[in-house]
Order: structure tokens, then C-alpha cells, then sequence
């Protein structure tokens, strides 16, 4: 059985509290920081589509709110019958927090896992690097 509070077991249960009354497809979302602390996230869909929110963007908005800003861990469960994949939104937002080899666990509920790491979901990330020209990117 797994352990409390394992990252497994906090997805699975914040999936329930998902707000999917338009696709149905029920999404949670558990990350680890370095020092221990988790948190959580569910998907939150809205009657005007786009301004639904993903699984992973209220765990990580929960982890900033907390005033934490790396992800250690993340994992992200889904009724579907492969893990469910992050969209790309979603792993530019995990890839801003995390250094590329953090672990994500991709997962269904009937328990197949498949393990990636941050820079293995979203390779050649923009990042704050690309930014760096002389001018600051003024020009
Ligand atoms: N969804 C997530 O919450 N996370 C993902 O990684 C994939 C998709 C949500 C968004 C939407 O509410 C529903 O799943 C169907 O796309």
C-alpha cells in the first residue's frame, strides 16, 4: 500500500474536487518541493472553454500562493486509459518551476504509471536564457 500523503495519493484525491462538467475528464495534479511540502491541483473548467484551468496550473499556483517556487516532484493522474500526457501549457508552467530532470509520474487511475522528467516533456524550452541579449531584449 502506498504511504500518506504520497504524492500518488494526493492526486487521486484532489481529482475528485475536479470541476469537468464540460469534458468530463476529471484531472488532479500533486507536487513535491524540495522541502517537503505538497500541494495540490484539480482542473476547473469554464462555460467560456478557454478560461478553464488545468490540473497543474492550480497546483502550482497553490505552490507560489505558499510562497515556494521549485518543484521537486510532480505527478498528475486522469481517468484515461494511457497516462495522461501534460498539454503544452502545462509543461511550459511545470518546466518554469523545475529543473529539467525533475521526476513527473504520468498516471491513470486504474494505476499504470509512466515516469518522465521536466525536460524529457518539453525539449528546447523557451527559456529565461533566450532572453539574454545585450539590451535585455529592449532592441
Ligand atoms: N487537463 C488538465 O487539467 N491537465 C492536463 O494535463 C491535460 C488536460 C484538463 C483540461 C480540461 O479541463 C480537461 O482536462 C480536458 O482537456
Amino acid at each position: 500500500m502506498s504511504r500518506p500523503e504520497s504524492l500518488s495519493d494526493l492526486a487521486r484525491a484532489v481529482r475528485e474536487n475536479a470541476y469537468a462538467p464540460y469534458s468530463h475528464f476529471k484531472v488532479g495534479a500533486a507536487l513535491r518541493t524540495p522541502s517537503g511540502k505538497t500541494y495540490t491541483g484539480c482542473n476547473v473548467e469554464n462555460v467560456a472553454y478557454p478560461e478553464g484551468t488545468c490540473a497543474e496550473a492550480g497546483a502550482i499556483a497553490a505552490m507560489v500562493a505558499d510562497g515556494e517556487t521549485e518543484i521537486a516532484e510532480a505527478y498528475v493522474i486522469a481517468d484515461s486509459p494511457h497516462p495522461v500526457p501534460p498539454c503544452g501549457g502545462c509543461r511550459q508552467k511545470l518546466a518554469e518551476f523545475a529543473k529539467s530532470g525533475a521526476q513527473v509520474t504520468l498516471a491513470t487511475i486504474d494505476g499504470a504509471e509512466l515516469i518522465t522528467k521536466v525536460g524529457d516533456l518539453l525539449p528546447g524550452a523557451f527559456g529565461r536564457d533566450h532572453m539574454e541579449t545585450e539590451t535585455g531584449g529592449d532592441a
